[in-house]
Protein backbone atom coordinates (compact mmCIF):
# COMPACT_ATOMS: atom_id res chain seq x y z
CA UNK A 1 0.00 0.00 0.00
CA UNK A 2 1.58 3.06 -0.86
CA UNK A 3 2.48 6.25 1.38
CA UNK A 4 -0.79 8.26 1.53
CA UNK A 5 1.50 11.33 1.01
CA UNK A 6 3.38 9.96 -1.94
CA UNK A 7 -0.09 8.57 -3.44
CA UNK A 8 0.10 11.16 -6.05
CA UNK A 9 3.92 11.10 -6.65
CA UNK A 10 5.26 10.66 -10.41
CA UNK A 11 8.72 11.18 -8.91
CA UNK A 12 11.22 8.98 -10.58
CA UNK A 13 8.87 7.65 -13.85
CA UNK A 14 9.32 8.57 -17.16
CA UNK A 15 6.71 9.88 -18.95
CA UNK A 16 6.39 10.40 -23.03
CA UNK A 17 3.95 13.35 -23.86
CA UNK A 18 2.48 13.77 -27.25
CA UNK A 19 1.62 17.85 -27.91
CA UNK A 20 4.06 19.26 -25.96
CA UNK A 21 4.82 22.05 -27.25
CA UNK A 22 1.66 24.23 -26.91
CA UNK A 23 -1.76 24.23 -24.60
CA UNK A 24 -2.59 21.35 -22.88
CA UNK A 25 -0.02 18.83 -23.47
CA UNK A 26 2.65 21.39 -22.98
CA UNK A 27 0.86 21.81 -19.44
CA UNK A 28 0.92 18.42 -18.98
CA UNK A 29 4.46 17.98 -19.81
CA UNK A 30 5.40 20.47 -17.75
CA UNK A 31 3.63 19.73 -14.58
CA UNK A 32 5.05 16.50 -15.00
CA UNK A 33 8.81 17.36 -15.05
CA UNK A 34 7.70 19.72 -12.04
CA UNK A 35 6.40 17.03 -10.22
CA UNK A 36 9.96 15.07 -10.77
CA UNK A 37 8.72 12.73 -13.26
CA UNK A 38 11.34 12.49 -16.65
CA UNK A 39 9.57 13.83 -19.52
CA UNK A 40 10.02 13.27 -23.17
CA UNK A 41 8.24 15.73 -25.40
CA UNK A 42 6.73 15.11 -28.73
CA UNK A 43 5.56 17.27 -30.92
CA UNK A 44 6.49 18.06 -35.29
CA UNK A 45 8.10 21.83 -34.27
CA UNK A 46 12.06 21.54 -32.30
CA UNK A 47 12.01 25.22 -32.17
CA UNK A 48 8.81 25.28 -29.57
CA UNK A 49 9.75 21.63 -27.88
CA UNK A 50 12.51 23.91 -26.91
CA UNK A 51 10.95 26.47 -25.48
CA UNK A 52 8.87 24.41 -23.33
CA UNK A 53 12.20 22.80 -22.21
CA UNK A 54 13.21 25.82 -21.11
CA UNK A 55 9.47 26.54 -19.44
CA UNK A 56 9.63 22.85 -17.51
CA UNK A 57 13.13 22.44 -16.10
CA UNK A 58 13.24 19.47 -14.73
CA UNK A 59 14.73 16.54 -16.52
CA UNK A 60 13.45 16.71 -20.13
CA UNK A 61 14.05 15.37 -23.44
CA UNK A 62 12.70 15.96 -26.29
CA UNK A 63 12.00 14.29 -29.50
CA UNK A 64 10.34 16.23 -33.39
CA UNK A 65 8.13 13.89 -34.66
CA UNK A 66 4.37 13.72 -36.44
CA UNK A 67 2.82 10.99 -34.79
CA UNK A 68 0.67 10.59 -37.28
CA UNK A 69 3.13 9.06 -39.38
CA UNK A 70 1.84 5.60 -38.11
CA UNK A 71 3.85 3.41 -39.57
CA UNK A 72 7.05 5.19 -38.07
CA UNK A 73 5.43 4.65 -34.62
CA UNK A 74 8.00 2.09 -33.39
CA UNK A 75 10.45 4.10 -34.23
CA UNK A 76 9.50 6.70 -32.35
CA UNK A 77 8.62 4.20 -29.22
CA UNK A 78 12.69 3.49 -29.40
CA UNK A 79 13.27 7.46 -29.95
CA UNK A 80 11.32 8.06 -26.48
CA UNK A 81 13.28 5.67 -24.81
CA UNK A 82 16.49 6.03 -25.32
CA UNK A 83 16.93 9.22 -22.95
CA UNK A 84 15.08 7.57 -19.65
CA UNK A 85 14.74 4.47 -20.43
CA UNK A 86 11.69 3.24 -21.81
CA UNK A 87 8.14 5.07 -20.60
CA UNK A 88 5.96 4.07 -17.07
CA UNK A 89 2.72 6.88 -18.59
CA UNK A 90 1.97 7.92 -22.12
CA UNK A 91 0.04 11.28 -22.30
CA UNK A 92 -1.63 11.69 -26.24
CA UNK A 93 -2.57 14.76 -26.21
CA UNK A 94 -1.21 15.91 -30.03
CA UNK A 95 -4.64 16.70 -31.44
CA UNK A 96 -6.21 18.72 -34.10
CA UNK A 97 -9.40 20.22 -35.01
CA UNK A 98 -10.20 21.35 -38.92
CA UNK A 99 -13.92 22.52 -38.14
CA UNK A 100 -14.93 21.42 -41.55
CA UNK A 101 -18.74 21.24 -41.35
CA UNK A 102 -20.46 17.88 -42.38
CA UNK A 103 -21.40 19.03 -45.34
CA UNK A 104 -18.21 20.27 -46.59
CA UNK A 105 -15.83 17.60 -44.59
CA UNK A 106 -13.13 16.13 -47.47
CA UNK A 107 -11.36 12.72 -47.02
CA UNK A 108 -8.01 14.59 -46.11
CA UNK A 109 -9.56 16.70 -43.76
CA UNK A 110 -11.78 13.16 -42.16
CA UNK A 111 -8.39 11.27 -42.62
CA UNK A 112 -6.11 13.54 -40.68
CA UNK A 113 -8.52 13.99 -38.10
CA UNK A 114 -8.61 10.75 -37.19
CA UNK A 115 -5.08 9.70 -37.67
CA UNK A 116 -3.67 11.74 -35.04
CA UNK A 117 -6.53 12.00 -33.00
CA UNK A 118 -7.65 8.45 -32.62
CA UNK A 119 -4.99 5.85 -34.40
CA UNK A 120 -1.61 7.47 -32.93
CA UNK A 121 -3.05 6.75 -29.11
CA UNK A 122 -3.81 3.62 -30.42
CA UNK A 123 -0.45 2.31 -32.45
CA UNK A 124 2.19 4.42 -30.20
CA UNK A 125 0.67 2.64 -27.27
CA UNK A 126 0.88 -0.27 -28.56
CA UNK A 127 4.62 0.00 -29.23
CA UNK A 128 5.03 1.65 -25.31
CA UNK A 129 3.16 -1.25 -23.57
CA UNK A 130 5.69 -4.31 -23.67
CA UNK A 131 7.49 -2.22 -22.02
CA UNK A 132 4.81 -1.18 -18.93
CA UNK A 133 4.09 -4.68 -19.06
CA UNK A 134 7.76 -5.48 -18.49
CA UNK A 135 7.41 -3.40 -15.24
CA UNK A 136 4.01 -4.41 -14.41
CA UNK A 137 3.29 -1.23 -13.86
CA UNK A 138 1.73 1.92 -17.01
CA UNK A 139 -0.22 4.87 -17.12
CA UNK A 140 -1.95 5.85 -20.19
CA UNK A 141 -4.07 8.80 -20.78
CA UNK A 142 -5.48 10.15 -23.65
CA UNK A 143 -7.42 13.06 -24.71
CA UNK A 144 -11.45 13.03 -24.92
CA UNK A 145 -13.32 15.89 -25.47
CA UNK A 146 -17.14 17.76 -24.64
CA UNK A 147 -17.28 16.43 -28.42
CA UNK A 148 -16.71 12.80 -26.82
CA UNK A 149 -20.34 12.76 -26.20
CA UNK A 150 -21.96 16.05 -27.58
CA UNK A 151 -22.13 17.26 -30.75
CA UNK A 152 -20.54 20.88 -31.92
CA UNK A 153 -21.12 22.51 -35.25
CA UNK A 154 -17.81 21.87 -37.91
CA UNK A 155 -17.25 18.94 -35.48
CA UNK A 156 -17.69 16.18 -37.22
CA UNK A 157 -14.68 13.95 -37.96
CA UNK A 158 -13.32 15.90 -34.78
CA UNK A 159 -16.25 14.34 -32.43
CA UNK A 160 -16.20 11.15 -33.97
CA UNK A 161 -12.70 11.00 -33.08
CA UNK A 162 -13.04 12.01 -29.54
CA UNK A 163 -15.94 10.04 -29.39
CA UNK A 164 -13.78 7.35 -30.53
CA UNK A 165 -10.83 8.17 -27.99
CA UNK A 166 -13.70 6.86 -25.06
CA UNK A 167 -14.02 3.48 -26.31
CA UNK A 168 -10.91 3.33 -26.95
CA UNK A 169 -9.90 3.83 -23.43
CA UNK A 170 -12.52 1.17 -22.45
CA UNK A 171 -11.21 -1.16 -24.75
CA UNK A 172 -7.11 -0.34 -23.59
CA UNK A 173 -8.64 -0.85 -20.29
CA UNK A 174 -9.78 -4.16 -21.21
CA UNK A 175 -6.62 -5.05 -22.86
CA UNK A 176 -3.87 -4.10 -20.68
CA UNK A 177 -4.95 -3.35 -17.11
CA UNK A 178 -4.48 -7.04 -15.79
CA UNK A 179 -0.96 -6.12 -16.58
CA UNK A 180 -1.24 -2.87 -13.64
CA UNK A 181 -1.49 -0.75 -17.10
CA UNK A 182 -4.37 1.76 -16.63
CA UNK A 183 -5.88 3.32 -19.61
CA UNK A 184 -7.94 6.69 -18.63
CA UNK A 185 -8.79 9.73 -20.38
CA UNK A 186 -9.47 13.70 -19.78
CA UNK A 187 -12.45 15.44 -20.95
CA UNK A 188 -11.56 19.34 -21.14
CA UNK A 189 -13.96 21.64 -21.27
CA UNK A 190 -13.12 24.63 -23.15
CA UNK A 191 -9.57 26.23 -22.54
CA UNK A 192 -7.74 29.07 -24.48
CA UNK A 193 -5.54 27.02 -26.52
CA UNK A 194 -4.25 27.69 -30.28
CA UNK A 195 -6.69 25.00 -31.08
CA UNK A 196 -9.53 26.86 -29.54
CA UNK A 197 -8.59 30.26 -31.17
CA UNK A 198 -11.83 30.11 -33.37
CA UNK A 199 -13.71 30.38 -30.47
CA UNK A 200 -12.13 32.35 -28.04
CA UNK A 201 -11.45 35.48 -30.74
CA UNK A 202 -15.28 35.52 -30.62
CA UNK A 203 -16.10 36.81 -26.91
CA UNK A 204 -19.95 36.09 -26.88
CA UNK A 205 -19.04 32.84 -27.67
CA UNK A 206 -16.73 32.32 -25.36
CA UNK A 207 -18.94 33.77 -22.71
CA UNK A 208 -21.91 31.99 -23.70
CA UNK A 209 -19.56 28.85 -22.78
CA UNK A 210 -18.44 29.91 -19.39
CA UNK A 211 -21.97 30.46 -18.82
CA UNK A 212 -22.63 26.73 -19.55
CA UNK A 213 -20.22 25.70 -16.96
CA UNK A 214 -21.63 24.94 -13.12
CA UNK A 215 -18.87 26.85 -12.05
CA UNK A 216 -18.95 30.27 -14.48
CA UNK A 217 -15.77 30.23 -16.48
CA UNK A 218 -14.38 28.59 -19.06
CA UNK A 219 -10.44 26.43 -18.52
CA UNK A 220 -7.37 27.77 -17.28
CA UNK A 221 -4.18 25.32 -17.99
CA UNK A 222 -3.68 24.51 -14.21
CA UNK A 223 -7.25 23.18 -13.79
CA UNK A 224 -5.80 20.11 -15.47
CA UNK A 225 -2.48 19.37 -13.03
CA UNK A 226 -4.35 17.58 -9.94
CA UNK A 227 -6.40 15.54 -12.80
CA UNK A 228 -3.50 14.52 -14.89
CA UNK A 229 -1.54 14.03 -11.78
CA UNK A 230 -4.37 11.67 -10.45
CA UNK A 231 -4.18 9.60 -13.08
CA UNK A 232 -0.77 9.20 -13.89
CA UNK A 233 0.04 8.62 -10.07
CA UNK A 234 -0.56 5.17 -7.92
CA UNK A 235 -3.62 7.46 -6.61
CA UNK A 236 -5.52 6.24 -9.44
CA UNK A 237 -4.72 2.40 -9.21
CA UNK A 238 -8.39 0.84 -9.66
CA UNK A 239 -9.78 3.69 -11.93
CA UNK A 240 -9.43 2.09 -15.76
CA UNK A 241 -11.28 3.01 -18.41
CA UNK A 242 -13.21 5.85 -17.32
CA UNK A 243 -13.13 9.29 -19.09
CA UNK A 244 -12.96 12.11 -16.47
CA UNK A 245 -14.50 15.64 -17.66
CA UNK A 246 -12.28 18.34 -16.86
CA UNK A 247 -14.89 20.85 -17.79
CA UNK A 248 -16.39 23.27 -14.95
CA UNK A 249 -19.32 20.90 -15.29
CA UNK A 250 -19.85 21.60 -18.45
CA UNK A 251 -21.62 18.24 -19.46
CA UNK A 252 -23.82 17.78 -15.60
CA UNK A 253 -26.05 20.26 -17.00
N1 LIG B 1 -8.19 23.39 -25.84
C1 LIG B 1 -9.33 22.85 -25.50
O1 LIG B 1 -10.26 23.55 -25.05
C2 LIG B 1 -9.55 21.38 -25.62
C3 LIG B 1 -10.79 20.86 -25.23
C4 LIG B 1 -11.01 19.49 -25.33
C5 LIG B 1 -10.01 18.66 -25.78
N2 LIG B 1 -8.81 19.18 -26.16
C6 LIG B 1 -7.78 18.25 -26.62
O2 LIG B 1 -6.59 18.52 -25.94
C7 LIG B 1 -5.49 18.13 -26.76
C8 LIG B 1 -4.51 19.29 -26.84
O3 LIG B 1 -5.17 20.37 -27.50
P1 LIG B 1 -4.67 21.88 -27.38
O4 LIG B 1 -5.89 22.69 -27.27
O5 LIG B 1 -3.62 21.96 -26.37
O6 LIG B 1 -4.08 22.09 -28.87
P2 LIG B 1 -2.85 22.97 -29.41
O7 LIG B 1 -2.55 24.11 -28.52
O8 LIG B 1 -3.21 23.25 -30.84
O9 LIG B 1 -1.61 21.95 -29.36
C9 LIG B 1 -1.54 20.86 -30.22
C10 LIG B 1 -0.21 20.16 -30.02
O10 LIG B 1 -0.18 18.99 -30.82
C11 LIG B 1 1.02 19.01 -31.61
N3 LIG B 1 0.75 18.31 -32.88
C12 LIG B 1 -0.18 18.65 -33.81
N4 LIG B 1 -0.10 17.79 -34.83
C13 LIG B 1 0.89 16.91 -34.53
C14 LIG B 1 1.45 15.80 -35.21
N5 LIG B 1 1.01 15.41 -36.41
N6 LIG B 1 2.46 15.12 -34.61
C15 LIG B 1 2.93 15.50 -33.41
N7 LIG B 1 2.42 16.53 -32.72
C16 LIG B 1 1.42 17.24 -33.28
C17 LIG B 1 1.33 20.51 -31.81
O11 LIG B 1 2.68 20.76 -32.12
P3 LIG B 1 3.22 20.81 -33.66
O12 LIG B 1 2.21 21.60 -34.44
O13 LIG B 1 4.56 21.45 -33.58
O14 LIG B 1 3.31 19.39 -34.11
C18 LIG B 1 1.00 21.01 -30.42
O15 LIG B 1 2.06 20.72 -29.55
C19 LIG B 1 -6.08 17.72 -28.11
O16 LIG B 1 -6.22 16.34 -28.18
C20 LIG B 1 -7.45 18.38 -28.09
O17 LIG B 1 -8.36 17.69 -28.91
C21 LIG B 1 -8.56 20.53 -26.09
Amino acid sequence: MADPSDLFSVRGKVACVTGASSGLGRRAATVLAQAGAQVIGIARGAEALTDWQAEAGGDTSAVAFDVSDRDALGDLAQEVSKPFGSPDIVIHAAGINTRQTADDVTPEGWDITLGLNLSAPFFLSQHLVPGMKAKGWGRIVNFASLQTTRAFPGGIAYGASKAGIAQLTRAMAEAWSSHGITANAVGPGFFRTKLTAAVFNDPERAAANAAQTCIGRNGEPEDLDGPLLFLCSDASAFVTGQVLMVDGGFTAK
